[in-house]
């Protein structure tokens, strides 16, 4: 409990799916929680307020992750309401699937953006700040990027590319005090799968047969983890890839 106290997190994509648990985690762990979201204003504000009413501290701030604009202004809301921002969390991600024969250039650019460019420029701007103590960064891959499941080649090359930022940060920033490490996550039940008709489907049913542990994950899954990821008591984790799948690999 409070492991997270007088620490500031920015969690981007918050406002849904497993951001939204990855922020309530956080906030009951004593955190103030900056609520990233890209177009849902309506459904930021309901994780706001489901913090605020548990006594914790948040606020929702709109920014798209692919655009450097954007993310500076995110972090400047941030530090202007909170002060330094120690805890990043990049959960922002888009996805979808198809035969890498049917895969667009619209596609590409759209994945690439988020997934990989915006955890760069959010990366970028949380070292950016010259008044940081002991800080951490999790960012939020998948267990794809072990299974490589057929249809979701260029998903899995930019959570890919999202793991080896992962190292290479861990390495770079280590000295300053700042430690980077991923989650992979399983195949989940969360606003995005929903809304992509997965699902309820055969291709949900073969999934949920391909996990050990037996059923889905939620959104609630995640949060213990990268509250811990975030926290002292992880004082000696970097650069490392935490799978958080249920044992799908
Ligand atoms: N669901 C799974 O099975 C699964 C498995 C492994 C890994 N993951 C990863 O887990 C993360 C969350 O997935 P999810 O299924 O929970 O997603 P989700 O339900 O679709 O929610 C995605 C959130 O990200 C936001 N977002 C998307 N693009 C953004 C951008 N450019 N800038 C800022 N915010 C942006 C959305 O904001 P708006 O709605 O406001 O636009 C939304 O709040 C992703 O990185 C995904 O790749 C998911």
């Amino acid at each position: 409990m409070n492991t997270l106290q007088n620490r500031t997190a920015v969690v981007t994509g918050a406002a849904k799916g497993i951001g939204a648990g990855i922020a309530a985690h956080l906030a009951t762990a004593g955190a103030n929680v900056v609520v990233n979201y890209r177009s849902d204003e309506a459904a930021a504000a309901r994780v706001v307020a489901s913090i605020t009413a548990l006594g914790g501290q948040a606020i929702a701030v709109r920014a798209d992750v692919s655009q450097a604009a954007d993310v500076a202004e995110l972090f400047r809301a941030a530090r202007h309401a909170f002060g330094p921002v120690d805890i990043l969390v990049n959960n922002a991600g888009v996805y979808s699937f198809a035969p890498l024969t049917a895969v667009s250039a619209g596609d590409f650019e759209q994945q690439v953006g988020t997934n990989v460019l915006g955890t760069l420029l959010t990366m970028q701007a949380f070292a950016g700040q010259d008044d940081l103590g002991p800080a951490s960064i999790v960012n939020v891959s998948t267990a794809g990027t072990m299974s490589h499941p057929p249809y979701a080649g260029l998903y899995v090359a930019t959570k890919s590319a999202v793991n080896a930022l992962t190292v290479v940060a861990a390495k770079e920033l280590a000295a300053r005090g700042i430690r980077v490490n991923a989650i992979a996550a399983g195949v989940s039940d969360t606003d995005g799968t929903r809304a992509m008709g997965f699902i309820g489907s055969a291709q949900a049913q073969q999934a949920v047969a391909e996990i050990p542990l037996g059923r889905l994950g939620a959104p609630d899954d995640y949060g213990p983890v990268v509250t811990f990821l975030s926290s002292d008591a992880a004082r000696w984790i970097t650069g490392d890839i935490v799978l958080v799948s249920g044992g799908q690999r």
